[in-house]
């Protein structure tokens, strides 16, 4: 199993959701985890309860960024911080909408990626694990967060034929609907609310069950791409709309 080739992994966006069921399926797996986020008291819990060492970081502090993450030594790169905002209608949305989710979306991730390789490279040894979405590979309609993570999906397909000989994998994870906070925080509670509960939608852990695939399949596999959706959610699609003129 590569799984006993890894010793360390760093998890972006602990804090909740997929990055926190994440950090405890991957110390359960017996590495040494460092979980990353800006909510202190959210990361101190995670640490009492998986072991894992927290880390309070807001990954758009681009400076805070690469002094925080390139001296760590990191085996297994989990790239999953993001948040969706302005996804009801891009006409209508907040212009600033567009910045956090560019930055956190895209420029931290790539930041991340770039401050944590140069030491796998070294050492020829690693694993990138960034969270797409279903969003990156089929329009759902929003141009904001479809946009950054059709970014992940060809910034980890480049990444792959980058790394070509180094032995650094790349997997990219695409799930459908996670019951995680990204609703809440891209529309409001009550959205939220609305959102979950009208079918059997995926929870973190299952998506954590697939990187952990991915990471313990054996050293000649790389899993590329997995996209993970309910049974009960289909994607894709096609729109006919008469428009009054
Ligand atoms: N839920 C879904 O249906 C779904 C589907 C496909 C893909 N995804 C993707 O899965 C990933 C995880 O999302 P989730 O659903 O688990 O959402 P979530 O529950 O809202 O978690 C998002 C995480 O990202 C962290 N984060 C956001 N901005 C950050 C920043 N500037 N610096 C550091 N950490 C930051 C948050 O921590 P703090 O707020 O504490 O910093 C939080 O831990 C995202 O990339 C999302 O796009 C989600």
């Amino acid at each position: 199993m590569a799984m006993d080739d890894y010793g360390t992994a760093l998890v972006t966006g602990a804090s909740a959701g997929i990055g926190q069921a994440t950090v405890r399926a991957l110390c359960k797996a017996g590495l040494a985890v460092t979980a990353v986020a800006r909510r202190a008291e959210r990361l101190e819990e995670l640490a009492e309860e998986t072991g894992a060492t927290p880390m309070v970081l807001d990954l758009c502090d681009t400076d805070a960024l690469y002094a925080a993450l390139g001296p760590l030594e990191v085996d297994v790169l989990v790239a999953n911080a993001g948040l969706g905002r302005g996804m009801a209608s891009f006409v209508d949305a907040d212009p600033g909408d567009i910045d956090l989710t560019i930055d956190t979306n895209v420029t931290a991730f790539l930041h991340t990626l770039r401050a944590v390789l140069p030491g796998m490279r070294e050492r020829n040894r690693g694993h990138v694990v960034a969270i797409g979405s279903v969003a990156g590979l089929y329009p759902l309609q929003s141009p904001i967060y479809g946009g950054s993570k059709g970014a992940v999906r060809l910034a980890s397909q480049n990444l792959r034929l980058d790394l070509a000989g180094t032995g650094i994998r790349v997997t990219e994870i695409c799930p459908g609907r996670v019951v995680t906070e990204f609703v809440a925080g891209a529309a409001g509670e009550e959205a939220a609310r609305r959102t979950y509960g009208s079918f059997d939608e995926l929870q973190p852990e299952d998506v954590a069950e697939a990187i952990l695939y991915a990471v313990g399949a054996p050293w000649r596999v790389n899993v590329s791409t997995i996209e993970i959706v309910p049974t009960e959610q289909a994607f894709g699609g096609i729109k006919f709309t008469a428009v009054e003129r």
